[in-house]
């Protein structure tokens, strides 16, 4: 195959059946603690959705229940303040790819357990490697503390008060990638200075958008 075109959609064709194929392991994931909740509610797994080639990954914490209900990322409340968010800096959510740590709904929206957490968080790691994003953008104390740790990245202080809206350097197997913590957009509905926080802090994702 020598028209590096004709390579390029193989590549892309080929990141998306391998994200489809890690959509069905996750909804069959019978052994997830989460699975019966889902089952019980009618819900559906979040597995994620965007371009399997995004340049920018935003990564959130755990679906709520406008999400389960749907099985789309980030479509409730706080979905809209992320709207918001990428329309500030020239996006819309179609151009990025937009997952959670854990992929079914906690009950409650209470914290993933560890268990949870060590269940799902392959699933987003090989997202992570199909995608091969050039900036991860964490939505979140959880999902940032998952993310530094598992791209190697030590900040001497690793608070969300002192690293949100810094590009941080992190190395995934694919290369190096970026990172930019990110206060949850949730907190934007109850916080006005939090909101502007977050207008300013994203821009730190602008030198990633694609031209
Ligand atoms: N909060 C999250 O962390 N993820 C979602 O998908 C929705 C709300």
């Amino acid at each position: 195959m020598d028209d590096p075109a004709t390579e390029e959609a193989m590549g892309d064709a080929s990141r998306a059946a391998q994200l489809a194929a890690l959509g069905d392991e996750v909804r069959d994931l019978t052994q997830s603690p989460l699975y019966a909740f889902r089952q019980a509610h009618k819900y559906q797994p979040v597995i994620g959705e965007g371009p399997a080639d995004a340049s920018i990954m935003l990564i959130g914490e755990a679906p709520g229940e406008y999400e389960a209900k749907s099985g789309r990322p980030f479509v409730g409340a706080s979905g809209r303040v992320l709207d918001e968010l990428l329309a500030s800096i020239g996006q819309q959510r179609s151009q990025v790819y937009i997952t959670n740590v854990v992929k079914d709904r906690p009950p409650e929206n209470r914290d993933p357990s560890p268990e949870e957490i060590a269940l799902y968080a392959p699933f987003l790691v090989r997202q992570i490697e199909i995608i091969r994003p050039k900036v991860i953008a964490t939505l979140g104390r959880f999902a940032m503390e998952f993310v530094l740790n598992l791209l190697q990245i030590t900040p001497e202080n690793a608070m969300i008060s002192k690293l949100h809206g810094q590009v941080l350097h992190g190395k995934a197997a694919y290369g190096a990638v970026a990172v930019v913590p990110l206060y949850h957009p949730a907190v934007a509905l109850y916080s006005t200075p939090r909101k502007a926080t977050l207008l300013e802090d994203i821009q730190a994702l602008k030198p990633f958008v694609d031209q």
